[in-house]
């Protein structure tokens, strides 16, 4: 049996699915290009049937990676999977990935089909997908609930039918790491073929159990494929995180005796990535990718790293891609050194355009901020890369008063569309005015579920970063926004998700919520 343990990243679907986490197609191709960095196996791009939105980007993302197999989502039914052959077109290497649940309550409430129609259903599914793919995922939702004699069947029927490998997801967060390798050990010795296809494990961390039963469903239960996201993303408590995969099977490589092939250097900058693009703020203490994951405070401990590193280190900050944060460039910088720092953040810039549109943006930036850290350059290309894709919505100037015992007064000017707009509005507090300044132009009655401010690097030179969540007509979106002035960081913000709602190809059907 192979001791290479296959990383299937999910961010770009699964982690989509967190409320407000939808990514625009040029977010996503980004994303996709850190994650080939990275080196994962398989990058699950979207669910192509969810929209037209998510197969545009589920297609470029196929255009753009090379190293990786690109995979979409598909319920398992001719229409999704002909969705989904259709948007990985472009694809060096390609996986359909077609699920069905097989639990008792998932069967008889959401799909309201018998078992032995369940069974059927899903063999001649992956027979439809093998016509398209040779590479055919298939996912028994809500796997972890199922009836085992039942779920043997299932997965039996679709290795015969050419299933190359079975994934047998904990939908609901429900397992505990034991019980977990021990359901994938029971499955893979009682169904006959079992060694046909690559067994994988998906789980969910409801119980904050997702990473450990993902790795006794490797150790365990001999799975040879873990499906995660960056930090951690995903519904309600999240996905397995990636990070802390591949840190605990190169850690203890003695324990696990596995390998997988991810270039761990390359973690931090696409979890700040991930973080950046989806609003989601990383916690402080969250392993190896949380600000104080290397940080020792305690006198005792700094004696101790001081004397060797290895009496409270288990792993190197710099193994993972952790750089002291350190002033890269300034007012001064030129073009060239801009576009170095660029190449060496792994951020490509096809145009020259693009080039100069960003260089306008870091120069600004440098003039109100006299030290531009790898985070304000992360930041700047977030805004560029929006801006190319036609806001409908754009910040442009705004101006404040605010004074102790008086209401705080804000006038934000704004383009909608290809005009300028301005507008005053009170609040209560200079963020409010500014966003109701907004709304008295907008009026798009939407309901704001989250502000945060979030300082990108340390210190009060440092840049704001706002996630503004909103939600309208059954859609949630984020926005985020960065300035060194967090009230038009906050604006900004608030404009980023006006545009995403305002765009219609972003509405997306979500993967376990529809029959
Ligand atoms: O959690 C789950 O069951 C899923 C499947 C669609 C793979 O995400
Ligand atoms: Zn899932």
């Amino acid at each position: 049996m192979s001791d290479k343990v296959i990383i299937f990243d999910t961010t770009l679907r699964d982690g989509e699915q967190s409320p407000g986490a939808s990514m625009t197609k040029d977010e996503k191709v980004r994303i996709a290009r850190q994650l080939e960095r990275l080196k994962v196996d398989v990058i699950e791009a979207g669910f192509a049937a969810s929209s037209e939105g998510d197969f545009q980007a589920i297609s470029a993302v196929a255009a753009a990676v090379k190293d990786s197999i690109v995979c979409s989502l598909a319920r398992a039914n001719d229409k999704d999977i002909t969705r989904a052959a259709d948007a990985l077109k472009a694809a060096k290497a390609k996986r359909i990935h077609a699920f069905l649940a097989t639990s008792p309550l998932h069967m008889a409430v959401k799909l309201r089909m018998s078992p032995e129609e369940v069974l059927e259903q899903a063999k001649r599914s992956i027979r439809f997908a093998r016509n398209l793919a040779e590479d055919i995922e298939f996912s028994a939702e809500d796997g972890y609930r199922s009836e085992m004699d039942f779920l043997c069947r299932v997965v039996e029927g679709v290795i015969n039918e050419g299933a190359t490998t079975i994934n047998i997801p904990d939908t609901v967060g429900y397992a505990t790491p034991e019980l977990y390798g021990e359901f994938i050990k029971t499955l893979r010795t009682r169904v006959p073929n079992s060694d046909k296809a690559v067994w994988s494990v998906h789980c969910h961390n409801d119980l904050g159990m997702a990473v450990a039963n993902s790795l006794a469903g490797v150790k365990i239960g001999g799975a040879r494929q873990i499906e995660c996201t960056i930090n951690g993303l995903g519904e309600r408590a999240g996905n397995t995180a990636l990070e802390e995969i591949v840190m605990a099977l190169r850690t203890r490589k003695d324990y696990f005796e596995m390998v997988c092939g991810i270039d761990a250097t390359q973690i931090v900058p696409a979890s700040k990535l991930v973080s950046q693009i989806t609003g989601f703020v990383v916690q402080p203490n969250k392993a190896v990718v949380g600000a104080n994951a290397f940080a020792h405070t305690s006198g005792i401990h700094q004696d101790g790293i001081l004397k060797n590193r290895d009496t409270y280190e288990i792993m190197r900050a710099e193994d993972v891609g952790w750089a002291a944060n350190k002033i890269v460039l300034g007012k001064l910088s030129g073009r060239n050194a801009f576009k170095q720092r660029l190449q060496e953040l792994g951020i490509a810039i096809e145009a020259e355009a693009d080039l100069n549109e960003a260089f306008v943006r870091f120069k600004t930036l440098a003039d109100q901020k006299s030290e531009i850290f790898d985070e304000d350059i992360i930041a700047i290309m977030s805004d560029s890369a929006a801006a190319e894709e036609g806001e409908f919505y754009k910040f442009i100037s705004l101006s404040q008063h605010s004074e102790t015992g008086e209401r705080p007064k804000s006038k934000v000017t704004f383009r909608v569309g290809d005009k300028e707009a301005s507008s005053e509005a009170e609040g209560n507090g200079p963020v409010d005015a500014s966003l109701n300044a907004i709304e008295e132009i907008v009026k798009s009655g939407a309901e704001q579920l989250l502000y945060s401010v979030n300082a990108i690097t340390s210190g009060t030179q440092s840049q704001g970063e706002v996630t503004v969540r909103l939600a309208k007509g059954g859609r949630i979106v984020n926005g985020v926004g960065t300035d060194p002035d967090i009230i038009a960081a906050s604006a900004k913000a608030y404009l980023s998700a006006l545009n995403k709602l305002h765009d219609p190809s972003q509405a997306k059907l979500n993967a376990q919520m529809t029959p």
